[in-house]
Formats: C-alpha cells, structure tokens, sequence
C-alpha cells in the first residue's frame, strides 16, 4: 500500500516524531494515550477535517483533484468509523492519529496534506466544541420529556390539594399540580441554561493552530460558518486553552442533576409507607432478593446518587483548570471524560425519570384528606383577623392559643366548635370557621405565584409554551 510505503510497513503512525531518536517507552503510552475515550469524536473531527479540507482548496494549497480525493475519502473514513469497519488500534495514541492514518492507508501521501495549518490543540478544542453542542440538543430534548411527564400529572391533578411543607412539615395546603409545576420551574431554567451555553459556545477554534494562529493564508471565519459556528475565535491562544465550555457545560449538567435529585428525594419520601401519597409503576421499581414484599423507588433513589457524580465531574474538570498556565498543556486531555460522563450520565437518568414520573399514581384522597392535617390553615385565620383591622402580631398569637387547644384536645382548627372559639378569643366569631377549608385556602391565594387554581392553569399553560420552544430549539428548528 502507498501510505505504507511512505512510513516503512508495519511502523505505527505518530503525528510526531522526527526529532526524537527513541519511540516513545511503553509506561508514557500508556499515560499519554487518549483514544479508547476521544474516538467519540471521531464524527466531529471529520467534520473539521472536511472544512479544513475546504479552505486549504480556497488557499491554494490543495488542487481541485486533491480536494475532491480527500473529500471522498473523509466521507469514506466516515461510513467506515460509523460502520465501525475502520477502528482505533492499540497504537493509536488519539482520535486524531487514527484518522490520520485512516485517510494516509486511503490516500498515500495525500492524506498527510490535510494537517497543514491546523494542529490537534485547535483541532481537540473544536471537536469538543461539536460533540457538545449537539449532546447539548440531546440533552435537551430528553429533559423535555421529563417535563411534559410532570407537566401530565400536574394536569391530572390540577384540582388535588395536597400538603404544602416547609422543615418537611405541614406549613400550608397546595396544590399537588403547583409543587410539581415548581420542579418543571427549575428544568425549565436547566433548559434554558442549556440554550444560553450553547450561544457562548459557539466560537470555533479551528484555524488558530497550535496557539499563535497560522502563517498559511486559512480564512478562519469561512472553517466557522460551515462547522455551524456564529464566529471564528478571536485569540488564537485563547481558543486553543479555554475550556470555559466545558466547565460550564458541567456546571449546567450539576445543576440539572441536583435538581433532579430534589425530585428523586421527594418521590422516595412520598412513596413511604408513612406517607403514601404516591405508588411508583412496577416497570420504575425493583425488588428485593430477600424480602418479598419490597418495591424499591430505585430510578428515584438513583437519580439522586447521580448528582454526587455529575457534582463531582465539574470540580475535578475546574481542578484541572485551575492552574494551568496558557495556552495549551496536556493537562486539558483531562477534560473529555469528566464531560462525557456527564452526557452519558444525564442520557440515562433522564428517560427513566421521565418513564417513572409518567407512571406515577398519586392517591388524591390521601392527599386532599392530609392537606390541612398539622393545623395548616392557621395562618389563614390570623390573615383573616388581620382583614378585620386585628394587628398581625395578635392575630398570630389568637390562632396560636387556638392551636395549642387544639394540640391538647387533639384535633384540627376546623373541628372546634363555635363556643370553643370564643372560650379560646372573643375574637374568633362563628363566621370564622369560614376561611378554615382546604380549597378556600388554596383559592384565595389567587397572586401572581400563588396555588389557587386558576393560577396554576395559567402557569401551566406558560411551562408548557417554553417546553415547545425548548423542544424545537432541541431539535434544531
Ligand atoms: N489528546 C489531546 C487532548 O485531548 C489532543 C491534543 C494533543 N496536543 C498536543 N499538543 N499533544 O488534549
């Protein structure tokens, strides 16, 4: 084969090596190898190619019949990789060599044309550029499902009044629909998040070298706007060291994992049989192997573990950051697998939360029936004394004499009757007892934010707005 003969049969490719009298000892091979976790990026790196292939062309450093070769060989490489007929060998230290060789045993001599002007720590910063860019799609649309499952429920449930909590104590009654609506509050922002990354993610490196840009007449902006960039880099020794993207990638990817461990904790809790509010589908539990009778929230519980992982993904990747001085250092191979973990992690959690929040069974009963339990509508009393011209600091205190009465003969506010209230207050008249009903505590906070139903069909109907817009964003329209 040509390319063999151009290296000598049977030597591994290096994308280095002339000045070197030793190959390379076995112990920093191994260090230095990088391929059994880069060759993901296989794709990306193609991509780049084939636009570097372009504005080599337009610079004159590759004919029309050179261009054309090595386009047709890229997109052979390409079906090859994505076939996976052509794989990374034990030798290959990178993504970038192993498609280098790929191209020089297609190309010969040609195949080594295509690394003029471009060098890997711009071309690695690309690849990852890309790769993440459209995980971060990905991403998205699966965090959407997610959303529309809990925004299925809170319809389902848009008339279920449920404990509302504070200190995980009854505080004030809700609806079930508003605390599942906060959770899609907080992935909605994640989504949006994942949107405002992608815009400061979209500057392309490539072009810029090694670290100083290149003395071959390249034109950058052109390489930019067919990778599907806004812009080509503006500091050649920036582009090349700053993971920013990364990093903040894995902070988005943090976030959104802890907030879908809140929500895994809630549904562990809510599961319990101490608090039954809620059965999990048996496709989302699991069992025990000694004990028959469990049912085990495992996607909730698992859910939550993932967040100290994606948790730990961002602060080993900043620690790796931290000291390095510009521009490029090796350290920054350290970057890929905190990322792809991250994606990978976030690929599997989010379709079994989505399956599992779908094929919940809230117990609405329950729920409606302990909606007050813990004397939650003593705040609506004292507010309601307020409305009377009552000082707050002495309506409080009332309904707090109230409570205790209540505590000592063990029942709820509205079970007292109307001389008990005035043993307790001349304050508390019989018409009192009026505001100390489940729904017309959660109508009456009809404000902006507020749990009462016709606020919550508005919210609902402005998440499920920008989950469409979310959704389409993802799917790149
Ligand atoms: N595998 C390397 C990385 O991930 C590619 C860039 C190597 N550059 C270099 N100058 N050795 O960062």
């Amino acid at each position: 084969m040509a390319a063999d003969e151009d290296r000598g049969a049977g030597q591994p490719v290096r994308l280095w090596g002339s000045r070197f009298e030793s190959g390379p000892a076995d112990a920093l091979a191994r260090l230095s190898v990088s391929v059994q976790f880069d060759w993901r990026l296989a794709p990306y790196d193609l991509l780049a190619s084939r636009a570097h292939a372009r504005v080599l062309h337009m610079a004159g450093l590759l004919t029309d019949i050179e261009l054309t070769r090595m386009l047709a060989a890229i997109e052979d490489l390409d079906r090859a990789c994505r076939a996976g007929a052509f794989r990374p060998t034990a030798a290959d230290e990178d993504v970038h060599t192993a498609l280098e060789r790929g191209l020089l045993e297609s190309l010969g001599q040609l195949g080594g044309k295509l690394r003029a002007g471009r060098s890997r720590n711009d071309q690695i910063a690309t690849d990852l550029r890309l790769y993440l860019r459209d995980h971060v799609r990905i991403i998205t649309a699966r965090l959407t499902e997610l959303e529309l499952a809990l925004i299925g429920q809170a319809e389902r449930h848009s008339h279920t009044a449920a404990p509302g909590m504070t200190h995980m104590q009854h505080a004030q009654p809700i609806l079930l629909a508003h605390q599942l609506l906060a959770h899609v509050q907080a992935f909605a922002r994640d989504a949006s998040r994942f949107r405002d990354w992608d815009a400061r993610a979209a500057v392309s490196p490539l072009g810029m070298g090694a670290l100083a840009g290149s003395s071959l007449p390249l034109d950058p902006e052109a390489v930019a706007a067919e990778l599907g960039f806004a812009s080509a880099a503006d500091n050649s020794v920036d582009a090349v060291s700053d993971r920013d993207f990364a990093a903040e990638f894995c902070f988005a990817a943090a976030l959104l994992g802890v907030h879908l461990s809140r929500l895994g904790e809630e549904i562990v809790l809510w599961s319990t049989h101490e608090f039954g509010w809620v059965e999990v589908d048996d496709a989302y539990a699991t069992g025990s192997s000694i004990m028959p009778q469990k049912k085990n929230p495992d996607v909730a519980e698992l859910a939550r573990g993932k967040a100290g992982r994606l948790i730990g993904n961002l602060t080993g990747l900043l620690a790796t950051l931290k000291g390095l001085p510009l521009a490029y250092d090796r350290d920054l191979q350290e970057d890929k697998e905190p990322v792809f973990d991250a994606v990978d992690t976030l690929l599997t959690v989010l379709p079994a939360m989505a399956g599992m929040v779908g094929t919940l069974r809230f117990h609405a009963d329950r729920l409606s029936a302990t909606a007050a339990a813990g004397h939650a509508l003593a705040t609506d009393l004292a507010e309601l004394l307020v409305r009377r011209g009552v000082p707050f600091r002495e309506a409080h205190e009332v309904v707090g004499h109230l409570v205790v009465w209540c505590q000592v003969h063990d029942c709820e506010l509205a079970d007292v009757s109307e001389d008990d209230l005035a043993k307790v207050s001349t304050l508390l008249t019989p018409d009192v007892r009026e505001v100390l009903t489940v729904p017309g505590a959660i109508a009456a906070r009809a404000g902006r934010g507020g749990t009462a139903p016709a606020r919550v069909a508005e919210q609902l109907g402005r998440l499920r707005q920008d989950v469409h817009k979310q959704a389409a964003w993802a799917a790149g329209e």
